[in-house]
């Protein structure tokens, strides 16, 4: 068992009381709490260090752009990307998926091509499609989820066939919790010669992602699911692939020459990141990703992995409680009801006891609707959490039982 202790000092927001009872915080999944050396660093910049990057002829706006820099060195480093001319800073996720669709998928997917996603995936990673697909009349394919929340690879084959041109899937799902079998559905997309695009928003806090090893063409995350600040992620993107596509957004920073009539463009990753960026942002995600660099991967993994299994063993032991999801490998998420009880119901009981929780949908509605649901009460640990924490919250859901069965 890993001791937390230490760990749990290092994030203020655990030290509070909500309702007058101490914070468990069991959603990670939507944001991970900050440790007080990411929240100092940002400080330490607004404070200090305060100035935009590449255009000042003096101190601060020099040192500005060498932390911004340094910051992508180190997410390079942290993907193990080849170059950091791969990293492109977005808002996030989202917007890393957006800049994917709007320029790679609008300039190169043609009339009938098809895009394959799975079931499990979050509306960010299936809206922006949809919408690609009407505008292109591109044909969206899904592989299923079969009840234990796995995806059914042996649909694979007639799912992703030489008319996909792109495959666009979730490493960890933000529902259920499952792995997805990552290297599987590369080897199969590449068999085809389609282009591969990862959602690791929920992945990156678990497991080690190589994009280098991976073979994978396209990858996004986000920084406040990683300990870091909001409003900042990544867009990885091979060099080749990124070299070709247009630009996303136009503006100051992503150009080489103006003229009155016509522009060039900056090279790469600048010719992505038009405007003053996040600075902060990015300076914030370096320091949190030293944060967790700093803590062995494989130990938080078993200790999220024991909050896992002794949370939903304890779950089990009520006949009442429904839990989604049961893949062989998944990730510290469980989602779960209450017999015929709303979400929300449960969810409130929860919070007054002061155990966070997310209940709705968690930005999975079409995958809900399938299975006869509109939503679930999703309990995510993360490394501060430990087992008084699953006491608080299978003691929170006894009272929710009590109070509204
Ligand atoms: N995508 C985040 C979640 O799963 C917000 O809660």
């Amino acid at each position: 068992m890993m001791d937390t202790a230490s760990l749990r000092k290092q994030f203020p927001a655990l030290s509070q009381k909500v309702y007058g009872k101490p914070l468990v915080y069991l959603d990670s999944a939507a944001t991970t709490l900050k440790p007080q050396s990411v929240v100092d660093r940002m400080t330490r910049f607004y404070s200090f260090e305060c100035s935009n990057v590449h255009r000042g002829a003096h101190f601060l706006s020099d040192q500005a752009t060498g932390y911004f820099e340094s910051a992508r060195q180190t997410i390079k480093e942290f993907l193990n990307a080849s170059s950091a001319e791969e990293i492109i800073f977005t808002k996030g996720t989202t917007e890393s998926i957006n800049l994917v669709v709007d320029s790679y998928g609008f300039n190169f997917l043609n009339d009938g091509d098809e895009i394959v996603l799975t079931e499990l995936e979050h509306h960010a990673n299936l809206v922006p499609w949809q919408n690609l697909a009407l505008k292109k009349n591109l044909k969206l394919k899904f592989i299923s989820v079969l009840p234990n929340g796995e995806i059914d690879l042996s649909q694979m084959d007639q799912v992703i066939t030489s008319k996909t041109k792109l495959v666009s899937f979730s490493g960890c799902s933000n529902i259920l919790g499952t792995f997805l079998p990552v290297e599987k559905i590369v080897q199969k997309a590449k068999s085809v010669g389609a282009i591969t695009l990862l959602d690791a928003a929920q992945l990156v806090s678990q497991k080690k992602v190589d994009v280098q090893k991976l073979d994978i063409d396209f990858l996004a995350f986000s920084a406040h699911k990683l300990f870091g600040p909001y409003g900042f992620g990544v867009l990885y993107g091979k060099k080749a692939l990124l070299e070709k596509m247009p630009p996303y957004q136009f503006g100051g920073s992503m150009i080489s020459e103006v003229q009155f009539d016509s522009s060039t463009y900056n090279s790469l990753p600048y010719k992505f990141e038009s405007g003053t960026p996040h600075i902060e942002g990015a300076i914030g995600t370096e320091a949190a990703i030293h944060f967790f660099s700093s803590l062995s991967l494989e130990k938080i993994y078993q200790h999220e992995q024991l909050l896992l299994k002794t949370a939903t063993e304890r779950l089990k032991t009520m006949p009442e409680i429904k839990i989604l999801g049961e893949a062989a490998e998944k990730a510290p998420i469980i989602s779960f009801n209450l017999q015929n009880v709303h979400h929300s119901d449960v969810g409130q009981i929860l919070d007054q006891q002061g155990v966070a929780v997310r209940a709705g949908h968690h930005c999975t509605q079409p995958f809900l609707r399938k299975i006869g649901l509109t939503g679930t009460i999703r309990a995510s640990f993360s490394v501060y959490n430990n087992l008084e924490d699953v006491d608080r919250l299978i003691e929170g859901v006894q009272k929710a039982k009590r109070m509204l069965l």
